[in-house]
């Protein structure tokens, strides 16, 4: 791998206390380009802009996908990324749909530590922030005929975060717009998703809702997803979560949320969530907790869950909560306070 260094570090000039989401990038980027049916060699170079093509095959067709992870400073002074492993495999995955050439784990794993590593400086001292890691691909290609990408690029940069979500959570079940459908691309991480998710969320912002909860393509009667999380209820005391499927992401947060939840010997069902479930378990008091899972909002909790132009409040469990619990034990797993018995920890 070829690593060009850049002469001084930006890193002492960032506040750390004021930290918006995604807009701070370290001083490193991996890059890696794929031509001629193979993939180059990786590239740790400064970050910095890139100039392309009006003809970039990607600006056409959205042959796009990304990861969102992120390494922490664990309490020695050590730096951790959470289940790097999970996210070089779901991006394979979602590149096999998007009919991106597969990358290997040797450019993943090891760009990837590699570029943690030398900007381990820019992860955040304080265990509530983190820097959040983006790879991506996609098609750079010059050319517009509609048929895929030749070229390809890979590119990872890290940037460190703060908090996603400011404040409640209040989320509306959407019964018109939908975010994927059965043989779609909803189970990758595809750049188009999120693209397209932003005018439904945007109408739902303009009422005062934070995110929307997706139901399904057919009837709407299905709770999916809620913005760019999934989504759990705490039930009469059963964690339940819609299961995976074609529309539904493999969110690596609520994989380690269930794995927490089974071992604490809490009942976890993976099965369909209707919506009419869930608003007759808030009227009769069952529904003790409704929150969102994902790798850049971690665990947020939901205060009001707008469905048919009523609000419903969701009662704030506070510590007693389980989401709350949850996303302490995970955060003392990656500070390494807890042991790390799921293997879940790449030390960089
Ligand atoms: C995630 O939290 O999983 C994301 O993908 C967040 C990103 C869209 C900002």
């Amino acid at each position: 791998m070829k690593i060009t260094k850049i002469s001084k570090s930006r890193q002492p000039d960032v506040d750390y206390a004021d930290l918006p989401f995604g807009k701070i990038f370290s001083d490193h980027m991996l890059w890696c380009e794929y031509k001629n049916g193979k993939w180059g060699e990786p590239h740790i170079k400064p970050y910095g802009k890139i100039e392309v093509s009006p003809a970039l095959h990607t600006l056409h067709y959205g042959q796009a996908i990304f990861e969102g992870q992120k390494a922490y400073r664990m309490a020695d002074g050590r730096v951790g990324v959470f289940r790097a492993h999970d996210n070089f495999l779901r991006l394979n995955k979602s590149a096999e749909r998007m009919c991106i050439p597969q990358v290997s784990e040797e450019i993943f794993m090891k760009g990837l530590t590699e570029l943690i590593k030398l900007d381990k400086d820019w992860v955040p001292k304080d265990e509530s922030i983190s820097l959040y890691i983006r790879p991506f691909m996609y098609g750079s290609s010059e050319f517009i005929a509609a048929r895929p990408s030749e070229e390809y690029v890979f590119c990872i940069l890290t940037s460190p975060v703060g908090a996603y979500y400011s404040g409640d959570v209040k989320v509306y079940i959407e019964e018109r717009f939908v975010r994927s459908a059965d043989g779609g691309v909803g189970y990758a991480k595809a750049a188009g998703n999120y693209g397209g998710s932003f005018y439904p969320a945007k109408k739902i912002q303009e009422k005062g809702y934070t995110q929307i909860i997706w139901t399904d393509h057919r009837n709407h009667e299905l709770i999916e997803e809620s913005g760019t999380m999934n989504i759990a209820f705490m039930i009469d005391g059963v964690l339940r979560t819609p299961p995976l499927s074609e529309r539904i992401l493999a969110g690596i947060t609520r994989d380690s949320v269930l794995t927490i939840a089974r071992d604490w010997g809490i009942e976890v069902q993976e099965a369909p969530v209707r919506v009419s479930e869930v608003i007759e378990a808030i009227e009769k008091g069952k529904l003790t907790e409704a929150f969102g899972m994902g790798t850049a909002a971690v665990i947020s909790p939901i205060s009001v869950i707008g469905f048919r132009e009523r609000d419903y409040a969701i009662p704030a469990q506070g510590s007693d909560g389980f989401a709350v619990k949850v996303k302490s034990h995970l955060a003392g797993i990656r500070s390494g306070r807890i042991a790390d018995k799921y293997g879940w920890m790449t030390i960089v």
